[in-house]
């Protein structure tokens, strides 16, 4: 008899408990991106790792030449095994100052009448949507003394700063990750009550570029009029990645993107996201998107470019009359389709360089590059958690797109030669990336359930590793 009722009332009794442990790993400053921060991501993952293991996982870090992967093994010959992919790493918190409590002191608060949300850097994104799964291991081990399926956890650290180090470390550890499919829990609901199951991310290529002019900064009175200004020339080359009508315009950046049928045409006008809806939530009006493209398809199935970020010369208090000598800026684009995003990121270098004026020079850094991402539209798998996820919320799961990206579910295809089944219970109003990050009590609470469900359906799968 299935011991699934007893599981789920045992999650709904531990939801304190599970909370109290989702703050304490959340009090932990994992930022990737930042090295002052390593040691706080070693300690990220060591408690993941020690969690892990009180579970009766072998769990142990894996080095890599930057922050250790959390790797645990509960095999069970015979079932289907699932490897579970999730980050331990947050995004930076600044601007800091529009925090209305600190980050890393996670809070509980009542945001509408019975609706509760925990708001701390990390409480969605990944380390709340992580315990999630983990939870659902705890209470089914506790209830059960085992597991449906045999179950890899694999949480890396550095997954929001591109996931650099993870395609050598999977495909030199491919015999010990091999599964029947892979579990990702870092995407989002369609609403706050109707779970969903990802079918397309967007892939990504991020580039920091420097332009040099003169060997110093220099006194602008002195030199200005004939020295060249590296922001200028930066700030001209960035005005032309994009044409008037919102296209790239990077030689070669649209091949591999492909136009969307007329089925998805309609499915997307049946949804009929607007202006007012998408962009009022962040107070905004009009989208700056390509024209001649509907809102959903341009956050979802187009490619973009965005500066995330660009500086040079004085930016202090007062002023300086200054022409530095250098000034940078970090691009980075979203890829769909069958976009290369090697190609992609030596099109962009060439762009900026064709567009040099002579004595001034670029260099560039590649901070990740990885292709978008589709999941078949049917298999065992998905079956399994649609009937879960259904159950679980007394609504039907949608299949969306997401236009973000997870680069790791590449290199499964890739290199283990497995699906990913994309399913998380984000929000769009948590704030990820923004101050107040937060994840609402109803995503974690019914996403605990929602795995305890989900792993006993995928139980039910025929085993094939
Ligand atoms: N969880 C997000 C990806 C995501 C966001 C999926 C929204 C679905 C909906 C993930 O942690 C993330 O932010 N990834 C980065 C990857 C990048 C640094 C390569 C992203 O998309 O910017
Ligand atoms: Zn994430």
């Amino acid at each position: 008899m299935t011991k699934l009722p007893a599981i789920l009332s045992r999650l709904d009794a531990d939801l304190e408990a599970s909370l109290a442990r989702l703050s304490s790993w959340l009090e932990i400053p994992s930022i990737s991106t930042d090295s002052a921060y390593a040691g706080d991501s070693r300690r990220a993952a060591e408690w993941l790792a020690k969690d892990l293991e009180s579970l009766g996982f072998e769990a142990a870090l894996a080095e890599t030449p930057g922050h250790p992967i959390v790797l645990a093994h509960r095999p069970k010959p015979g079932a289907p095994h699932v490897l579970f992919y999730g980050h331990y790493d947050v995004q930076p918190v600044d601007p800091l100052n529009l925090w209305d409590s600190e980050p890393f002191k996670p809070v509980v608060k009542e945001i509408a009448p019975g609706r509760r949300v925990i708001v701390a850097r990390g409480a969605c994104d990944d380390k709340g949507q992580v315990m999630t799964f983990i939870e659902a291991l705890r209470a089914t081990l506790a209830e059960t003394g085992d597991l449906p399926v045999g179950v890899t956890v694999m949480v890396e650290g550095e997954e929001e700063s591109g996931s650099v180090n993870l395609p050598a470390f999977v495909r030199e550890n491919a015999a010990a990750l091999k599964a029947d499919v892979a579990l990702v829990c870092d995407t989002g609901m369609w609403d706050r009550e109707t779970p969903a199951i990802t079918a397309s991310l967007r892939g990504m290529v991020y580039q920091e570029v420097t332009v040099t002019c003169a060997d110093r900064d220099l006194h602008s009175g002195l030199f200005g009029g004939a020295a060249a200004n590296p922001i200028h020339v930066l700030a001209k080359i960035v005005a032309q990645l994009h044409d008037e009508t919102g296209r790239i315009t990077i030689p070669g950046f649209y091949d591999g993107v492909e136009e969307p049928t007329n089925q998805q045409k309609a499915d997307w006008a049946d949804l009929n996201l607007t202006e007012d809806e998408f962009l009022g939530q962040i107070g905004l009006k009009h989208s700056i998107g390509e024209k001649g493209r509907m809102l959903i398809e341009q956050i979802q199935s187009r490619p973009t470019c965005d500066v995330n970020g660009i500086w040079g010369g004085y930016t202090g208090e007062g002023t300086k009359t200054v022409i530095a000598s250098q000034a940078s800026a970090k691009i980075s684009f979203r890829l769909v389709g069958k976009q290369d995003p090697q190609k992609i990121g030596e099109a962009f270098q060439a762009f900026v360089r064709e567009r040099l004026p002579g004595d001034v020079t670029a260099s560039f850094t590649a901070h990740g590059a990885s292709p978008a991402i589709a999941v078949p539209a049917e298999s065992p798998a998905l079956a399994a958690a649609r009937a879960a996820l259904t159950e679980e919320w007394g609504r039907k799961a949608v299949t969306i797109g997401s236009g973000g990206s997870i680069p790791v579910v590449g290199d499964f295809k890739r290199l283990l030669g497995i699906d990913t089944l994309l399913v998380g219970f984000g929000l769009d109003d948590d704030r990820v990336h923004s101050p107040n990050e937060k994840y609402d009590l109803s995503s974690f609470h019914k996403g605990q359930r929602s795995w305890a469900r989900i792993l006993e359906a995928l139980g039910a799968m025929k085993a094939g590793r």
